[in-house]
């Protein structure tokens, strides 16, 4: 079933890099990608959309929410509501793309499209995919831990990359502690801390957290010759109506536990600035809000990061991650994998998958458990 390539030289990009011996994949190592960095547009928002408190999909901001600063010293109680004032989206539902390719159908006229005979209103970007996905990529040099799965699909000349959980990550979900389920709530019952449902009002502590409630961008920018279209969630946006346009306005919402010592200050530095600036970087969301926490769930302080100091913060750090390796690993993978998705079948699935201290490898599947383009979106796109 897992047909195997024979072999596909990694070819590297401006700076020639020797390549480990009989490389059938591409390398993850962080030398290889320590080059300039790679043109990033700036991203442009060109729609938006909203899930509400049942997972309906909305072609608008109806979920939008307007951040209201807290005190320096706030005292948020983040276990608050946890037994009874909390519904949780079902994980075990596998979205994929299907509102990303909702939104997409709903706004194919907004797009700027090929009109010829052979493809009519193909779309006019090389990607489609979740922000998400685009992450773990660019902190995959850096990844110690876990691995991933990405399924691509080429159809109508766009390639469309959707996440596949992997065995350990299904595991992982299925065998939480208590105490992780808890936790996992404290980073959206912060967001109700500090988001009102508009402008005027203020946020509702005794309100319900339903994390099945979602507001996502969609942005389209350029990663050298990749044109991309994806989407991200995004936590609330400045609340002044003279705020830049988005996603300048936008705001991402972090906890993290609160630190204390040098050592913590570090592990800080190289391995959660490194998520949160590939999270909002990407999107160009400019500023994280921070909640730092104690070990009982209580927000002590709160703190501003604006996205483009992030790398400066850590420069003292020893052998700390760097942006460019970031964006040059993102940017070889995606030419990788236009290399090797070739055939354009919406049930056709290349699929690519990782570990860490590994290279990126990937087999061919048809019409199998993995193809993921919905028929609804393959009818309306071909018609
Ligand atoms: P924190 O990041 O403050 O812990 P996001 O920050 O991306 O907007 O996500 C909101 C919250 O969802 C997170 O808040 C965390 O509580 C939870 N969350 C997101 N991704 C998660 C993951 N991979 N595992 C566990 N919890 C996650
Ligand atoms: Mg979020
Ligand atoms: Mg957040």
């Amino acid at each position: 079933k897992h047909s195997r390539p024979n072999h596909h030289p990694y070819k590297s990009g401006p700076t020639p890099q020797p390549n480990p011996p009989s490389s059938q994949g591409l390398s993850t190592r962080r030398e290889l990608y320590e080059r300039d960095f790679p043109v990033y547009k700036q991203p442009v928002e060109v729609g938006c959309f909203s899930l509400d408190s049942k997972r309906r999909f909305f072609n608008d901001s109806r979920q939008m929410r307007y951040y209201v600063e807290p005190d320096r010293n706030p005292n948020f109680d983040l276990r608050d509501g946890y037994k009874y004032r909390f519904i949780k989206r079902d994980d075990s539902v596998k979205e994929k793309l299907d509102h990303i390719l909702r939104w997409i159908l709903a706004n194919r006229s907004k797009l700027s499209s090929r009109v010829t005979t052979a493809s009519p209103c193909a779309l006019d970007v090389d990607i489609v995919t979740w922000r998400g996905h685009l992450t773990k990529l660019l902190t995959s040099p850096y990844e110690t831990r876990e691995g991933w799965l990405l399924a691509v699909t080429r159809f109508r000349g766009t390639l469309y990359i959707s996440e596949v959980e992997t065995e350990a990550a299904r595991r992982d979900r299925e065998n939480r502690t208590e105490r992780h389920e808890e936790m996992m709530y404290w980073g959206y019952k912060f967001e109700q801390y500090t988001c009102a449902d508009n402008a005027q009002s203020v946020p509702d502590p005794g309100g319900v957290v339903n994390t099945n409630e979602a507001f996502c961008t969609v942005v389209q920018t350029r990663l050298a010759d990749h044109r991309l279209l994806f989407s991200g969630e995004v936590d609330c946006r400045d609340k002044d109506p003279n705020a830049p346009a988005p996603p300048a306005c936008y705001i991402e919402l972090k906890t993290s536990a609160e630190i204390c010592t040098p050592k913590q200050r570090s592990n800080f530095h190289r391995f959660k600035l490194l998520k949160w600036w590939a999270q909002s970087f990407l999107p160009g969301v400019p500023r994280v809000v921070a909640g730092f926490r104690d070990h009982e769930g209580v927000v002590v302080t709160v703190d501003t990061f604006p996205i483009s100091k992030m790398s400066h913060l850590i420069k003292n750090e020893h052998n700390c991650w760097k942006p460019t390796v970031c964006m040059n690993f993102c940017c070889d993978f995606l030419s990788f994998v236009k290399r090797i998705a070739t055939e354009d079948n919406p049930s056709v699935v290349y699929l690519f998958s990782w570990e860490p201290h590994r290279d990126v490898t990937y087999s061919v599947h048809r019409d199998s458990q993995y193809s993921f383009l919905p028929h609804w979106y393959v009818e309306e796109m071909t018609s």
